[in-house]
């Protein structure tokens, strides 16, 4: 089988996906069900992480045990990473002992790195430019409450971060629309996506770009590795708090989603994350099934 990475939404192609979301719904059957399901017996995920994770752990390192497989945990602070073995090494090594790496850490261009020199499948756990496993998750997450994302509105309210380039791609990709509002001086860079001008409008007031969305959707105003602008950052994002009224202005069956882990009283306001309207607990959910298909995936193509 050819080696393939997924460091980034454009990895894969419009029709992957499609396999990947039926895939998803088959594995997350089986969960449900308590169906034994173990295609990746006898196969190692090492899960690195240079930055602190909840979800990303919890999901790749169960899912892994679900399939069958087995899992080894590294950090930056116990390993050898920390004492700046060169991540090319690093991926040497590791590469020879385990069928599959996933890696959060910070710059896009040491996963690549990494990928250059992994004889192994490589998974962009996050980094500072995309998070592509969650976008994976929270498109799956659409696609079960309100069927295809295609030909959609989905609004972005809030930092330019690497969730917003990943939204970006993905609706180059899949075909839906974007409106993005950030404010100034957290623009988006579309460069950083690579995608065209035509898959996103750009809206200076977070109110209108939530006027008829199907999806409102946001994340922390200052991501990991931002830490020290934290102060200037609550004061630039003040008016960019998800809330009822903004709510209000997208469509009556909109849904709302974050990634989590969320800031009440910050970028969403408590009544919009604890609505009705919110999907963030299923979302967190299916990161698990759809890295679970991403995973089989990888390692064993199409089944
Ligand atoms: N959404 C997400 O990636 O969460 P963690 O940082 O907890 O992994
Ligand atoms: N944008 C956030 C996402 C956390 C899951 C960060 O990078 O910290």
């Amino acid at each position: 089988m050819k080696l393939k990475h997924y460091l980034q939404f454009s990895d894969l192609s419009a029709e992957e996906y499609a396999y990947l979301f039926e895939r998803a719904a088959l594995i997350k059957r089986k969960f449900k069900a308590y169906e034994k399901y173990h295609p990746l017996s006898d196969r190692t995920l090492a899960l690195i992480f240079e930055k602190a994770s909840t979800r990303t752990r919890v999901s790749f390192e169960a899912g892994m045990y679900q399939l069958g497989g087995s899992v080894v945990h590294l950090t930056t602070g116990d390993s050898q990473l920390g004492r700046a073995e060169p991540i090319e090494d690093s991926a040497r090594v590791i590469s020879r002992m385990v069928d599959l790496v996933m890696i959060r850490t910070f710059e896009q261009t040491k996963i690549e790195s990494f990928a250059q020199n992994s004889r192994v499948p490589v998974i962009n756990g996050l980094t500072n430019e995309f998070h592509p496993c969650q976008i994976l998750a929270d498109i799956f997450t659409f696609i079960e409450h309100r069927g295809s994302i295609q030909g959609r509105t989905v609004a972005w309210v809030g930092d330019g971060n690497n969730m917003a380039n990943t939204w970006l791609q993905a609706a180059q990709l899949l075909g839906f629309t974007i409106h993005v509002s950030t404010p100034r001086g957290y623009e988006i860079d579309r460069a950083v996506a690579g995608v065209r001008q035509d898959c996103f409008k750009v809206f200076k007031d977070p109110m209108q770009a939530c006027m008829g969305a199907d999806l409102v959707t946001t994340d922390v105003w200052t991501s990991m590795g931002f830490e020290a602008e934290n102060e200037v950052r609550k004061t630039a994002f003040a008016d960019w708090c998800v809330d009822s009224d903004m709510m209000q202005n997208a469509k009556p069956d909109a849904l709302f989603m974050h990634c989590l882990p969320a800031h009440r009283g910050e970028e969403v306001a408590a009544e919009v994350i604890d609505g009705p309207q919110s999907a963030v607990w299923d979302e967190a959910e299916n990161r698990m099934h759809v890295q679970k298909a991403l995973m089989e995936y990888l390692l064993l193509g199409r089944l």
